[in-house]
């Protein structure tokens, strides 16, 4: 049972999936009638919007780099305020590739968990971390893929919302593990 009254949630995105995923848990958090706000970490003022409450959710959501979290996205749990019992929750989107019927899962590392951890030392109650599958945009690391290989992620996928807050107070896999 969620207890959440407001829910902030804090994106870093360079191609627009991160976002894209904040704006669902938006929506998830709007299914609940839970005052929610998505807020790009660049304009964030954390020490202003979060309370230190039971109340409190903040949802960070960013890109997986190189296997781990972003260091903008590091540097803006790290600068954090203490969570004082406040609940968060941590989503790494990867980049996934699907070739007709193959899907190839993206690798996240330890970007959640890194950024989870971070969240725990802060005194925030975690409830969990997961990764969700969207579309590759590792450029670098293979060139160019036809827009055709990229049918993950585009829309909503069905029942996020209920999956979402199933993982939310059990702290079990969240969203999802597989591709969106
Ligand atoms: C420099 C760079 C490094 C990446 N490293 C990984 C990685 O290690 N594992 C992975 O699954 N995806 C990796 N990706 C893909 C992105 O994490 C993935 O497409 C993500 O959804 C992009 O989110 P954004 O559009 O919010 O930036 C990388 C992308 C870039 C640009």
């Amino acid at each position: 049972m969620h207890t959440y009254l407001s829910a902030k949630i804090y994106y870093h995105s360079g191609t627009g999936n991160s976002y894209r995923v904040a704006r669902w848990v938006d929506g998830a958090a709007q299914a609940k009638d839970i005052n929610s706000a998505v807020i790009p970490i660049e304009s964030a003022e954390p020490e202003r919007e979060l309370v230190a409450s039971r109340h409190q959710l903040a949802v960070l959501v960013f890109p997986t780099h190189g296997f781990t979290a972003p260091w903008k996205m590091i540097c803006f749990a790290l600068g954090l305020p203490a969570g004082k019992g406040a609940a968060a929750f941590c989503m790494a989107t990867r980049g996934a590739l699907k070739f007709g019927p193959v899907t190839i899962p993206g690798a996240a590392g330890t970007a959640a968990l890194l950024i989870g951890l971070i969240l725990l030392c802060k005194g925030y109650r975690l409830r969990g971390i997961t990764a969700v599958d969207m579309p590759s945009n590792w450029m670098s690391l293979y060139g160019r893929i036809p827009r055709h290989t990229f049918p993950v992620g585009r829309s909503e996928p069905t029942g996020f919302s209920s999956v979402f807050w199933r993982g939310i107070p059990t702290g079990s896999p969240g969203p999802t593990s597989g591709t969106c």
